[in-house]
């Protein structure tokens, strides 16, 4: 269970290492004046229906209460440790999980850490403005669970820097708090958690996209046989799951509610479907083709040298690694990739442990790929022939083989005026954006009430009605 008697709440014996505690507890109040400056706008008194994590067991591990969010108990709150843990991967594979950072891989793992962690209080800065347009009460409440749950999860990342790491550190957890995303002096470290947020249609591909990628790179480190870690990323993936279901359902019900329209007022083209105050399906596709290849970038270059030692020193595992049948070596696999060739796209086998990058970017999509055909199935019930697809893999790359090509999202390998006179086809343009953001002016707080341009969930949060309060204004 977590002790929530503590100032921070944790699982994790706290009480018992002053020196950490205290340590932690110098952090605590830097955290807090980010969250003030960075957190949504205007929420600081509002009182919000938010889960809170209880206990780290699969059932029932989370309660339910008004909460605001400045007084969220945000913790630190780990997967229990199974002593008989293995590293099972890489040449130290049978050994047994490290429980302390082997000194040869320090620098390595304090980086990944680092790198992980700075994506967690980017993502609440960049969909900090958006409570003020929000849909609807719904909505509200879970942008801003999504947003105390990346909070959380930079603390899960600042206590294994804190724990793990002494002096070096507590300097990074600090300079977590100094980075904002999009800053031109001090931005994040990913680009894809550089680009604004500036509507719910971004919001939502973002989580959908976005988070998902956060999931994967969270399963390859679950499976780290640095064990604090594993532990760690492995909570953190029971939170992560609303997040991609905030996502997905988001964007499933605009479509839902377009396609009504369409049906209702007979119209097919894009600009009577803007007209009656819905956003239209090609829209819908263009800003799904920006948000796919801008996170799939985030998986790094398709032959990765980093990508094969952090595998071969047991820091990052595959998806899913324990399930998957083979070595676990790789010293003599092989693994398909894409390059341009001339005015084609050719497929080449590399070194398995150079393109694990490549890898887990291809699970991704494979996963992506079955949320896509969820999506279509609303357009095929109602009666209506558009199909959302997924764009070429390097369609609009900037990192890896396809970067500096012009591929089209079919595949086809252009030229740069080619490709720059059909963008505003393939990606939301400025006037996508504009048109996007007038039908989001104002915030629909009326409970039960929802905006003209998503339909109303199937079911509330926590059994509670569609038209449940949840989140009071007072
Ligand atoms: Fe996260
Ligand atoms: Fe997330």
């Amino acid at each position: 269970m977590i002790d929530y008697t503590e100032k921070i709440p944790n699982n994790v014996d706290l009480g018992r290492d002053r020196v950490l505690q205290r340590a932690l507890e110098h952090w605590q109040p830097a955290y807090m004046n980010w969250w003030y400056d960075m957190g949504p706008s205007e929420s600081h008194a509002l009182e919000v229906y938010l889960r809170t994590a209880t206990s780290v067991e699969p059932d029932g591990w989370a309660q339910f209460g008004y909460v605001r969010m400045p007084e969220y108990r945000w913790g630190i709150f780990l997967q229990p440790r199974d002593a008989s843990r293995q590293v099972n991967f890489g040449v130290h594979k049978g050994q047994p999980a490290w429980q302390e950072v082997p000194g040869e891989y320090r620098s390595t793992l304090r980086r990944v850490i680092v790198t992980q962690g700075d994506t967690e209080p980017a993502s609440v800065e960049q969909q900090r403005l958006l409570g003020m347009c929000c849909p609807s009460l719904y909505d509200l409440r879970n942008i801003f669970q999504v947003n105390v749950e990346e909070g959380r999860h930079l603390w899960a990342m600042v206590y294994l820097l804190h724990r793990y790491f002494g002096r070096d550190g507590r300097e990074e957890a600090e300079a977590l708090l100094e980075r904002r995303s999009g800053d031109v002096d001090n931005p994040r470290i990913l680009g894809a958690f550089n680009e604004p947020t500036p509507d719910w249609l971004a919001f939502y591909m973002f989580t959908f996209f976005t988070d998902r990628d956060g999931k994967f790179q969270l399963c390859a480190l679950a499976e780290s046989g640095f064990d604090p870690l594993a532990r760690t990323c492995r909570f953190m993936l029971t939170e992560e799951a609303h997040h991609m279901f905030v996502g997905e359902t988001g964007i499933s019900r605009i479509l839902q509610r377009t396609c009504e329209v369409m049906k209702e007022h007979k119209v097919e083209n894009a600009s009577d479907v803007r007209a009656l105050g819905v956003i239209d399906l090609q829209t819908m596709q263009r800003y799904l083709n920006f948000h796919f290849s801008v996170t799939i970038d985030l998986f790094g270059s398709d032959a990765s040298s980093n990508a094969a030692s952090y595998y071969t020193t047991g820091l990052k595992g595959r998806y899913e690694e324990t399930k998957i049948e083979d070595d676990h070596e790789l010293q003599n696999a092989e693994y398909p990739v894409l390059e341009v060739s001339g005015s084609r796209i050719i497929t080449r086998q590399v070194s398995a442990l150079t393109a694990l990058n490549e890898r887990l970017r291809d699970d991704y999509i494979a996963e992506i790929q079955g949320g896509v055909d969820r999506w279509n199935k609303i357009m095929e019930q109602s009666g209506i022939a558009f199909r959302l697809t997924l764009p070429h893999k390097g369609f609009h790359r900037a990192i890896g083989n396809f970067a500096g090509h012009c591929i089209s999202p079919e595949g086809e390998v252009l030229s740069k005026e080619t490709w720059e006179n059909n963008r505003d086809k393939w990606m939301p343009s400025a006037a996508d954006q504009k048109f996007v953001q007038s039908l989001m002016t104002g915030r629909v707080i009326e409970p039960g009430k929802f905006a003209n341009w998503i339909a109303p969930p199937i079911r509330g949060i926590n059994r509670q009605p569609l038209n449940f309060e949840y989140v009071r204004f007072n």
